[in-house]
């Protein structure tokens, strides 16, 4: 068992207006019993800065969606560590299923980013998973051994979070089984020298459905798209039963 983090990727979601007005509603919807579970917001670069001053070291951390391997160089579009760092950047989601599907992201190069991550103090977010054709053809267990395995070389995994976010889970309301998702996680267990590494699960999270999730063994917390983006309904995520 790792640390239990629960975090929101909002991906190309909420300007700084709205961003402000979701930290509003969500900061009064926590309960306060439930202060060991660390809760994360993964913004787009664009809200972070804002979000930070309004949390200023409160319970909630910041996560930002990507990260380059170099500190500064001719690589438009791209953002570093050190630029992360200054606005009160915590975590790092990397590699992704959409930016491996859309923008070309590798096992190498979210191995680069991991790595560029540790490096300047953030804890990366590692996403791995199987695709339905994958899993459709009994290939779940290799892909996501080998995800993690190219991931993680020559990481430090006492700085490190897991996501196990099936593809064919992400966004489509399609659920992993929760006792499925146990046993995909208890195998990226097994591949790490570092048991305590916290492990989440994500794929269609929503209220309706945390509660089972973060009841299996395995599983250490929860990456959440969709149903991050309303704050009541993810107050009700991060305050599982
Ligand atoms: P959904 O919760 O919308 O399925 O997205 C999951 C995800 O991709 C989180 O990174």
């Amino acid at each position: 068992m790792g640390k239990i983090i629960i975090a929101g990727n909002w991906k190309m979601h909420k300007t700084q207006a709205e961003a402000l007005e979701f930290l509003q509603v969500l900061k009064s919807n926590l309960e306060e019993a439930n202060e060991a579970r660390e809760i994360v917001l993964c913004a787009p670069f664009t809200a972070l800065g804002v979000m930070s001053k309004s949390l200023h070291g409160g319970l909630i951390r910041l996560g930002a969606q990507n990260i380059h391997w170099e500190e500064k160089g001719a690589y438009t579009g791209e953002i570093s560590g050190l630029m992360l760092k200054e606005l009160g950047v915590d975590y790092v989601v990397v590699g992704h299923s959409e930016r491996r599907q859309y923008f070309g992201e590798t096992d190498e190069t979210a191995n680069l980013r991991v790595i560029a991550a540790q490096r300047h103090g953030l804890t990366p977010i590692l996403c791995v998973g199987e695709s339905k054709s994958q899993r459709d053809a009994g290939e779940t267990e290799t892909v996501i051994i080998n995800q993690v395995k190219r991931g993680l070389v020559d990481v430090d995994q006492s700085n490190l979070v897991i996501a196990y976010e099936p593809i064919w889970a992400i966004g489509t309301g399609d659920t992993c089984e929760a006792t499925e998702a146990n046993r995909v996680i208890g195998l990226i267990r097994s591949q790490l020298s570092k048991k305590e590494v916290t492990i989440q699960y994500g794929g269609s999270v929503k209220p309706s459905n945390v509660d089972e999730i973060m009841a299996q063994p395995e599983i250490d917390g929860a990456l959440v798209g969709g149903a991050s983006l309303d704050p009541v309904g993810f107050a009700r995520i991060v305050n599982y039963q």
